[in-house]
This record gives C-alpha cells, structure tokens and sequence, in this order.
C-alpha cells in the first residue's frame, strides 16, 4: 500500500514546517511526515525549509548566523496570510526545533522522513546532534533521513548503521540498484518528474520510491495505480481521500 507523507507537513493548507501543520496532518491520518533541518549557530537542530528565516518568518538572516533564542523571537505564522485557512492564532506559531516536533508526535506513530539541508551549508556536526535527539525523543518511529547531499547520508549511517537513509534525487541515474547496494540506501526519494520518466525502466524498484512533490489530482492516482512506495505531498488529506476510495 503506497503511503502518504505530508510535505512540510501539510504546506497546501498550513504555515509549512510549522507545529499547527504537523499537527494537523497527524489528525488527518497521514502515515508520515517529511520536514527540513538545520543547525543554528548554537548547534540547535531547527526546522524549516531555507538556509535564511527571511521567506517563511517575519525576522532575517542566515540560521548559522542565528542562535535558537534570536530566532524564536520571530513568528513563522503570519507569513502564511494567503492561506485559505488561515486564523490570527497562526501568528503566534515559531519556528520550531526537531525535538518540539518529536515532542509534539509523541502520541502517535507517525512515520519521519528528516531532510538534512547540506547541499549548501555544511552544518558540521547536524547528523550527531540528529541522531542524539532521535535517540532521546525519537520514541521508536521510524525515521528516515533524506539529503540531495549524498555524503550526508554516508555520514549518518556511519554514526548510527541502523540508520534508513534515502538519496534525493531530481535527475534519473542509471543503474539505480547500484546505487541503492553500495550505499545501503532503504529507498529514493525522487521528484515526480523523474518518477513517471522512469516508471518502466525502474519498475521492479517502485516499492522503493517516495515521490515528491505530489499535488495533482491526477499524478496521485498514477502513483497509487504504480504502487510506488509512498507520495509525499502539500495536501496530504486529498491523497488519503483518494486512496481510500480505492478500498472502498
Ligand atoms: O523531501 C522532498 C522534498 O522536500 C525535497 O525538496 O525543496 O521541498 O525540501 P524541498
Ligand atoms: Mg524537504
């Protein structure tokens, strides 16, 4: 049964990477949730999307320039005002650290999928400080750490072999079995762009892809017609809709 993950949590309704999102794409009954991380100038893991605060908060500057004090000062909320659903409650919404969101999840046995944002700051140390906040607040769901940076991924299975680890990828490669083998990747995480090129070619490894990022109503229900391992999404309550109409 292919998966739903919501995307920055469920970013098609709610401030993305935010508490309110998780929370409610958890309610919605996604079976996971992909985020993004990053390491502040003090070393705490944050989540959100970009290397600066200045898009999806009402502050500004680099996340390593910042520490974790400096950026709760600012709301992640109110940048979300376009939003259909949005309430002035959201403004008091901030961005969030990785363990608020463990912290948050607890109650239920929600999937991770953790994006480590290293392709353009090294963050040095962000995959110890992630693996010691799982393995405090992790509370045994399954996790699985993403990068486009495939290093990254090395590095983490270094720190902890147990780690499932999946490669990001925008562009096909060729061989992908290889790739999978010799880095002991649990899957690839691939655009949607990239799932439907390759879907033929790629067709016994389809259990092994999560799709990102997928909207239309229509790709959805190829990806659940393909079977492909999970579908990550902005709009995770529409993808649960469509796949429970086909169990109905
Ligand atoms: O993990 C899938 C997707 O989130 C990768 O791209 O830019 O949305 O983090 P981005
Ligand atoms: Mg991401």
């Amino acid at each position: 049964m292919t998966k739903i993950y919501g995307h920055r949590g469920s970013m098609g309704t709610f401030p993305e990477n935010s508490l309110i999102g998780f929370l409610n794409a958890v309610e919605d009954g996604v079976d996971g949730l992909e985020l993004d991380v990053h390491l502040t100038k003090d070393g705490e893991v944050v989540v959100i999307h970009d290397e600066s605060i200045d898009r999806t908060t009402d502050g500004s500057g680099l996340i390593k320039d910042l520490t974790m004090e400096e950026i709760s000062q600012f709301s992640t909320g109110s940048r979300f005002s376009h939003l259909a659903s949005f309430t002035n409650e959201w403004r008091a919404e901030k961005v969030p650290t990785l363990q608020e969101v463990l912290e948050l999840l607890e109650p239920y046995d929600t999937e991770l999928n953790i994006e480590l944002k290293t392709y353009i700051e090294p963050y040095v140390g962000l995959e110890e400080r992630v693996n010691d906040i799982i393995a405090n607040y992790g509370n045994g769901r399954k996790i699985v750490y993403s990068s486009f940076h495939l290093p990254t991924l090395v590095n983490m299975k270094r720190i902890n072999p147990q780690a499932n680890i999946a490669w990001l990828l925008n562009h096909p490669v060729s061989r992908p079995d290889d790739y999978l083998e010799a880095f002991e990747l649990e899957s690839l995480h691939v655009s949607c762009k990239v799932a439907f090129q390759q879907a033929k070619k790629w067709k016994e490894i389809l259990p092994l892809l999560r799709v990102w990022t997928v909207n239309e109503s229509n790709d959805i229900k190829q990806l659940l017609d393909l079977r492909v391992g999970a579908i990550i999404t902005d709009y995770p309550e529409k993808a649960i809709f469509y796949r429970n109409e086909r169990r109905s």
